[in-house]
């Protein structure tokens, strides 16, 4: 089976839906950031801070390409994904996209108090939040074969949307 890629904000529940996903389909998952962090040996926060966004960014790219190459794979993917358009293309090109939505100020009631998204440190407040999510707005949606609002929605109501677009 292709792999099917989640992407959204920081905080769009990506990582949650894959695992629920991940039992109801019984592939295997990974968590882009976590696998990163493992492979590097650094935490996000480090790799920002000692090397540069760009650096990440192209850890990022490389972690897609072999992603794409195991198949079969659930992929909470990091939020920034989207900002190189060879990602996107990549992604496209072996499994399926799903975009999970939120508001800015749900995304700020579940990021408040994270501390490892060097992205929202120092900015941690519901205005930065919404414009970056506007400046991200279009790749996004550009990117989702399917989209899902999250906003109010249990896990399971999300997943279910998600296997009725998968199957479609
Ligand atoms: C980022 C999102 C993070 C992580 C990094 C950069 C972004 O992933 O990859 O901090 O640019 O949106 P999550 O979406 O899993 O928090």
């Amino acid at each position: 089976m292709e792999n099917i890629f989640l992407i959204g904000f920081m905080g769009s529940g990506k990582s949650t839906i894959a695992r629920v996903l991940q039992k109801e389909l019984g592939m295997q998952l990974v968590e882009m950031d976590a696998r990163i962090v493992q492979e590097q040996g650094m935490s996000i926060n480090d790799i920002f801070a000692q090397y540069g966004e760009d650096h990440f960014r192209d850890i990022e790219s490389q972690l897609i390409l072999t992603i794409g190459k195991e198949g079969d794979t659930i992929v909470s993917c990091g939020g920034g994904v989207v900002v190189r358009p060879q990602n996107v293309d990549y992604m496209r090109k072996s499994g399926r996209i799903i975009y999970l939505k939120a508001t800015p100020e749900t995304i700020y009631e579940r990021v408040k108090h994270s501390t490892d998204r060097p992205i929202l440190n120092g900015n941690m407040n519901v205005a930065y939040i919404a414009q970056l999510m506007e400046k991200r707005r279009e790749l996004y949606e550009n990117a989702a074969d399917i989209t899902v609002s999250t906003d109010g929605k249990s896990r399971e109501e999300i997943c279910k949307e998600i296997m009725a677009g998968i199957s479609e």
